[in-house]
């Protein structure tokens, strides 16, 4: 059977572990408000495709659109399930361990190291722009995308970086400001020159897109179902490139490298939405632009697993994971920019 969303009011503290000390958790409080009006989700109706664009070419209209948005999910009251912190909660309560399986009660409901990965996160990113769309009376709002598999992409965006904006965060590894390079194979810092930075990111694009993903499962995740323990197996990407961003962006004088250096905080820094972005990006790509011709599970458990969200009227929606699998059906896709890791075979 499927994995079912989760009944919010047997939402319990979530468990973030002591890497220090392992062995040991501490405990955290990210259950959303609970409302039992559950409404089933319905495609959206729109007239245009929603473009969402690179984070460094976006232009100053957007830009103070975007900052005004994000100021706005923050002014909303704090138990308005659309508020930023609200938002920023859901990633934890879904990844922590504050859900327990429904039906399998001895189970925790994680949506992480397995075939949920993708889809969840697309879906967690629908909601959060169109709430942030009707913020702002923009029912076209698109979100950017975090483009690090490009070269002019590969530092955190500008927008990111200025510590006026709404979408900055201060919890955020001091000596990976720009102009420094992300590293998409991220342990520790490395020695290396910008050109030498960019061909490396380029060749672990190559290497975890097409070589490391052939098949579903390797882009994917591994099967979970009703009943499994949690974590079966992450994708290629979600354990690669996923992981490292993660923890180069995190900062690491923070007790548990807040905040995207830890799952159950990564939602409070914007740029995390960014970088999802991109990562749901990958699935489009994967699935068009790769020399093979890839295509999703037809499995009925994944594609009948399903999630709640609250929407930008603040209902309690009820999500499978077969409204998301094309990008286009819930109104939105990428800016078109060049793919330059397609060529860059080690
Ligand atoms: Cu849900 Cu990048 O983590």
């Amino acid at each position: 059977a499927p994995i079912y969303a989760p009944d919010l009011s047997q939402c319990g503290d979530a468990t973030v572990p002591l890497k220090k000390s392992p062995g040991t958790n501490v405990s955290v409080h990210c259950c959303p408000p609970i409302s039992t009006n559950i409404i089933d989700f319905k495609p959206p109706e729109f007239t245009k495709i929603r473009s969402r664009p690179a984070a460094h070419l976006v232009d100053a209209e957007y830009v103070e659109k975007f900052q005004e948005a994000i100021k706005r999910m923050k002014a909303l009251d704090e138990k308005d399930p659309r508020n930023f912190t609200q938002q920023a909660k859901v990633h934890c309560a879904y990844c922590n361990s504050a859900y327990e399986q429904m039906g399998f009660p001895s189970q925790d409901l994680q949506i992480h190291n397995s075939w949920l990965f993708f889809p969840f996160h697309r879906l967690y990113l629908y909601f959060y722009e169109r709430i942030l769309g009707k913020l702002i009376g923009d029912p076209d709002f698109a979100l950017p995308f975090w483009n690090w598999d490009s070269p002019k992409g590969m530092t955190i965006p500008a927008i990111y970086a200025d510590s006026t904006s709404s979408v900055y965060d201060a919890k955020r590894n001091a000596s990976h400001q720009p102009p420094v390079l992300v590293d998409l194979d991220y342990s520790s810092d490395k020695n290396l020159s910008k050109e030498e930075m960019i061909k490396a990111n380029l060749c672990v694009m190559y290497r975890q897109m097409v070589k490391g993903s052939k098949t579903k499962t390797l882009f994917h995740g591994k099967e979970y179902r009703m009943g499994y323990a949690p974590d079966p197996g992450a994708g290629t990407i979600e354990n690669g490139i996923h992981l490292s961003v993660h923890k180069w962006v995190g900062d690491p004088t923070q007790p548990l490298k807040e905040d995207m250096g830890n799952f159950y905080s990564a939602g409070y820094d914007p740029l995390f939405y960014a970088h999802h972005a991109n990562l749901d990006r990958m699935w489009n790509l994967w699935k068009t632009k790769l020399p093979k011709q890839n295509t999703d599970f037809t499995d009925a458990d994944w594609l009948d697993s399903s999630f709640l969200f609250y929407d930008e009227n603040a209902n309690l929606v009820r999500v499978r994971v077969r409204d998301c699998i094309d990008s286009k059906n819930l109104g939105y896709d990428y800016q078109s920019v060049n793919i330059p890791w397609l060529e860059s075979k080690p």
